[in-house]
């Protein structure tokens, strides 16, 4: 049962108050990656969240990249990364979006999902919403059907549901 699996991964989420900045408290996330048991278990819970006729899951930079790809290999279906502006090799598709101070960039690498695709969006935090945003723009710009939007934790208080509002979003745990 979900709340069970909440309360079984929340003692591996490490809070780090006033990291990076005073005021902003940083959840780590690689006492969870190190442990095989909790690692296992949050991809099963993953795994619980993702549509039967899905047929890719899409991770953002960096974190959505390690439970992302181990959630597309548990599942037996392909994975597809999003990354931050000039990673990718060329040709890439590229979306670029506004933050509180300018804008940032995110980029797929153009062919790899096909027109039509589902697509499960995944990241590891749900803050402002604006990263998964952007994410699930990038995705539909190019053609893609993105289903659902999928979290290990989503922050309260930050308005990332709002942003996010008309989407299927769901997470883990709440933090
Ligand atoms: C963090 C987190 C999400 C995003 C959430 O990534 O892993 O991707 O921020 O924030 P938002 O909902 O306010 O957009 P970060 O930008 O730190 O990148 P990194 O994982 O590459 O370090």
């Amino acid at each position: 049962e979900s709340s069970t699996l909440a309360a079984e991964i929340r003692p591996f989420i490490r809070d780090l108050p006033d990291y990076p900045s005073s005021g902003i408290t940083f959840r780590d996330i690689t006492p969870l990656l190190a442990d095989p048991t909790a690692f296992s278990r949050t991809i099963e819970g993953l795994a619980g969240l993702v549509p039967d006729d899905t047929d890719f899951i899409a991770g953002m930079e960096a974190r959505g990249f390690m439970f992302g790809a181990a959630l597309a290999h548990h599942l037996g279906i392909g994975f597809v990364p999003i990354r931050k502006a000039g990673k990718l090799p060329p040709p890439v598709k590229s979306y670029t979006y506004d933050l509180e101070y300018g804008q940032a960039t995110v980029e797929l690498r153009d062919g790899t999902v096909p027109e039509g695709s589902r697509v499960v969006l995944l990241d590891d935090v749900l803050a402002t919403g604006g990263t998964a945003q952007a994410g699930a723009a990038l995705l539909e710009h190019n053609g893609a059907q993105v289903t659902d939007l999928i979290f290990v934790m989503e922050l309260d208080g930050l308005g990332g549901r709002k942003v996010l509002e008309g989407r299927a979003v769901s997470a883990l745990l709440a933090v």
